[in-house]
């Protein structure tokens, strides 16, 4: 497997790969790879390369975020990208990124500012920049992302739409610990007891979900999940809601043909955690068909 770090060597790479008629798929990631990395390099195994990207990216971070602490292993990642099917890996420094003092940014408006942009300004201008840069740097013909981080996800899809970037972006479900937590680099750093505490935020989620499809009013059962969480020892809530899919608008009772997400985050100690479950409407299930496994993971 080739390992390129200097950003024109993968940029000349990638333009002949694209001469020779190849299809390039794209992971982006910021390391530290578990199980669902991995089910995305799985997802981009129809194309003829899969380029995995490692780089912690310092903008998407705000201050006291875990900038410094987030867990980083580049060789391991590296192994376990190669055995996993992944090409190239392509590893640049922050100084290569960052180094010549940008003055330019993409922002995508609103749909940055619910959810997880509520308290984390500037974390998806971040993610919206770096996710520019590298496309043009490793000019994918798709790019793999994780149901797990939803938003991230419905933001990366206008933003492609928004500048025509001619990109496929794929969404893969959430994978998760066998007691439902959801993979994450972050787990590591949860206390032992906070752990097994954890995986009672996925038992909430598809509770609410299960008893909705009975048809339960989703403002109580919201209400009852907020509440059941924040009983969890140790949780701090931050937020548990339901927004149309990947609109992320909030939902109205016409729209009851609408993709509903129903997500949290909340904090053990220091460490923040994130979750959703995706409940497909009608509309949604007719996209699917149309274009399965190319917009969302319903
Ligand atoms: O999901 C992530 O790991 C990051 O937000 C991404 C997409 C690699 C951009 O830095």
């Amino acid at each position: 497997m080739e390992r390129i770090q200097n950003i024109r060597q993968m940029q000349e790479r990638a333009e002949s790969l694209r001469l020779s008629g190849k299809r390039i798929a794209f992971v982006p990631t910021m390391g530290y790879l578990h199980e669902g990395h991995l089910s995305l390099i799985d997802a981009a195994a129809d194309c003829d390369i899969i380029i995995v990207s490692i780089f912690v990216n310092p903008t998407q971070f705000g201050p006291g975020e875990d900038f410094e602490s987030y867990p980083r292993d580049l060789e391991r990642d590296i192994a376990l990208a190669e055995g996993r099917g992944a090409h190239i890996v392509f590893h640049p420094s922050a100084l290569d990124m960052y180094g010549g003092d940008p003055l330019t940014g993409v922002e995508v408006a609103s749909i940055t500012e619910v959810l997880c942009g509520a308290s984390r300004k500037g974390h998806f201008r971040g993610v919206t920049t770096v996710l520019t840069k590298l496309f043009h740097i490793v000019k994918p013909h798709v790019a793999v992302f994780g149901q797990k981080d939803a938003q991230q996800a419905a933001v990366v899809l206008k933003m492609v739409e928004d500048l025509n970037m001619d990109i496929r972006i794929r969404i893969a479900p959430i994978v998760r610990e066998s007691d439902g937590l959801a993979m994450s680099s972050r787990n590591v750093r949860l206390e032992a007891e906070d752990r097994k505490n954890a995986a009672r935020l996925s038992q909430i989620l598809f509770g609410i979900r299960d008893v909705f499809a009975n048809g339960e009013p989703l403002d109580k059962l919201l209400e009852e999940g907020r509440a059941a969480i924040r009983k969890i020892p140790g949780a701090s809530l931050e937020y548990l809601e339901a927004r149309s899919y990947p609109e992320l608008q909030a939902l109205k009772n016409k729209d009851s043909d609408a993709n509903i997400l129903i997500a949290l985050a909340a904090r053990f100690g220091k460490v923040r955690l994130i979750d959703n479950v995706l409940i497909p409407g009608e509309s949604g299930r007719k996209e699917h068909e149309k274009a399965p496994g190319e917009r969302n993971a319903l």
